[in-house]
């Protein structure tokens, strides 16, 4: 069981971690923007930090591109053509919709229409309501482009930039560059942290569909003639199972399962490289984030639903009771359609050399949405039972790491708390002091924001120099000495149980 879209968006804005921008001042404000508050900022950013921690072990080297980019660089990547939406109006009320989720929500359809043409969707919208006004009278099926575009400068009488959808073309555009000066040999990874903006018709179910979000990309340049260097990257992997959504799956909503093994030998992953990059990602939101692996699929996109850049096309889905298979992780086989449109459109040869042989390189790009990885950590962490709410965030990216308190506020106590308070922050803990309110209702406050452990300085830390040491998920406490706390604690963030502390 995961915890309700609504009790997690609750907890989510009552305590900080994030909430709607700007709607405490001006109602009316365009949705899809939100503020990040000091606990959901700190969980982003270590997220944010065990994926690059996770990507510069395989080589890739972060760089950071302007958001905003000549439209020209859109004309070349085929966004301007291709980047949009299907939008219908009612003719009667005026509000406007996205025509594949309208219909997929009105319909309580679990399947996914973004792959239907216009008139199947023209055809399936003659059975659908208005929502907001009950009538059915709807405009012809029309393209909305997702792109935000400017005039840009002084002179500029019509738009010629436009915010980026995706950090990729930042890193396509440089890649020559960033290549030669790096000295660079294929396969060329590039990483971009970054926000990206889309003018979504429909922004909604809070950090699952924004205007303005942060993409973790990876653009890993390769020669599809060459890829045996992932062939040893897979050495011992070979029996790792990959669990994908294919299009025989989708009548009985099934998982096909398969061994690395199996995925190489039948072509289904098309070369070493794309598999390894597929079972990464995987193990890194099961291994590393804790998502439960049946929650988790590759669900395989066909004609019509893929990106216009991709050539094998798999978005890495996330399950929850309340939202259903919600896509994390676009993994796109880009051939080399944007150095091909680049070159095209800007006239710059974009061919780079290795060993010897002159190749325009291929693109696989994973690009992770990190909102949506915060909303599902939560929602897969969310507990609660007739005693407490908690969230059993995995202990390395919980945004607060330590809790401290003086069991009473008492003038001796308060300062020894304050000073292990102190001396914890100085060995680099996230930590929060608080002596307000009962011990009880301090536990419960920590345990609702995933605060795996707290600290507790009595009568007897006075006496002997020790602590409590409070595990969030099982309440059980134990004793340790001040000395050891520092070294414990960090034992106990990186997994160990109190049992084996205690020894
Ligand atoms: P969707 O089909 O849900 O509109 P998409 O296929 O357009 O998503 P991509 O273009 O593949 O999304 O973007 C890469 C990743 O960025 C997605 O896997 C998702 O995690 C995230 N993402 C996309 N759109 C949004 C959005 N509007 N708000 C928050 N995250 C998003
Ligand atoms: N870079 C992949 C996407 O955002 O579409």
């Amino acid at each position: 069981m995961t915890g309700s879209f609504e009790k997690v968006l609750d907890l989510a804005e009552r305590r900080g971690f994030f909430w709607q921008s700007a709607k405490d001042l001006y109602a009316d404000s365009p949705a899809g923007f939100w503020v990040y508050g000091p606990l959901g900022t700190r969980m982003k950013n270590k997220i944010i930090e065990l994926w690059r921690r996770a990507v510069l072990k395989e080589g890739a080297l972060e760089i950071e591109t302007p958001v905003m980019l000549p439209i020209k660089v859109f004309e070349a990547s085929g966004h301007l053509e291709h980047f949009f939406d299907r939008l219908v109006e009612c003719k009667r009320c005026h509000s406007r919709f996205r025509v594949d989720k309208l219909i997929e929500e009105s319909t309580n359809t679990k399947e996914n229409l973004e792959g239907m043409s216009d008139s199947q969707l023209a055809e399936l919208l003659k059975n659908v309501k208005c929502p907001k006004c009950g009538s059915i009278n709807w405009t012809d099926v029309k393209h909305f482009n997702l792109m935000f575009t400017f005039p840009v400068g002084a002179d500029a009488t019509a738009p010629n930039a436009a915010l980026r959808p995706e950090t990729t073309q930042g890193s396509v555009i440089e890649f020559k560059r960033a290549y030669m000066i790096s000295r660079g040999r294929l396969p060329f990874i590039l990483a971009q942290v970054g926000k990206v903006f889309r003018n979504e018709i429909a922004p909604r179910r809070a950090l699952i569909r924004m205007r303005e979000f942060q993409q973790l990309e990876l653009h890993v340049f390769f020669d599809p003639e060459d890829v045996n260097s992932y062939r040893e990257k897979l050495e011992g992997l070979y029996d790792y199972k990959l669990r994908f959504h294919t299009p025989k799956d989708r009548i009985t909503g099934g998982i096909t399962e398969m061994t690395v093994k199996e995925a190489l030998e039948s072509g289904y992953t098309v070369n070493p490289l794309i598999t390894y990059w597929l079972v990464f990602y995987q193990r890194f939101f099961n291994e590393i984030l804790g998502f439960p692996l049946e929650r988790l699929r590759y669900r395989e996109l066909l004609e019509g639903e893929k990106a216009h850049y991709a050539l094998v096309h798999w978005d890495l889905e996330a399950y929850t009771e309340d939202l259903g298979w919600t896509e994390l992780v676009n993994n796109a086989y880009r051939t080399d359609y944007d150095l091909s449109g680049h070159q095209r459109v800007s006239g710059v040869k974009l061919e780079v050399d290795s060993d010897g042989k002159k190749v325009l390189p291929h693109l696989y790009e994973p690009s992770v949405g990190v909102d949506r990885v915060v909303y599902h950590v939560l929602a897969y962490s969310y507990r609660e039972d007739e005693e407490r709410v908690w969230l059993s965030i995995p202990r390395k990216i919980a945004p607060i790491e330590v809790a401290v308190f003086p069991l009473l506020k008492k003038d001796d106590m308060v300062r020894k708390a304050k000073e292990v308070a102190r001396n914890l922050m100085e060995e680099g803990f996230y930590v929060f002091y608080d002596d307000s309110g009962s011990i009880g209702r301090r536990y419960r406050r920590m345990d609702e924001v995933g605060t795996p452990a707290c600290v507790t300085i009595d009568h007897e830390t006075l006496v002997n120099d020790t602590v409590t040491l409070r595990d969030r998920d099982t309440m059980k406490q134990i004793r340790i000495s001040l000395r050891d706390l520092p070294v414990k604690l960090r034992r106990f963030l990186d997994g160990e149980n109190l049992e084996s502390l205690e020894k």
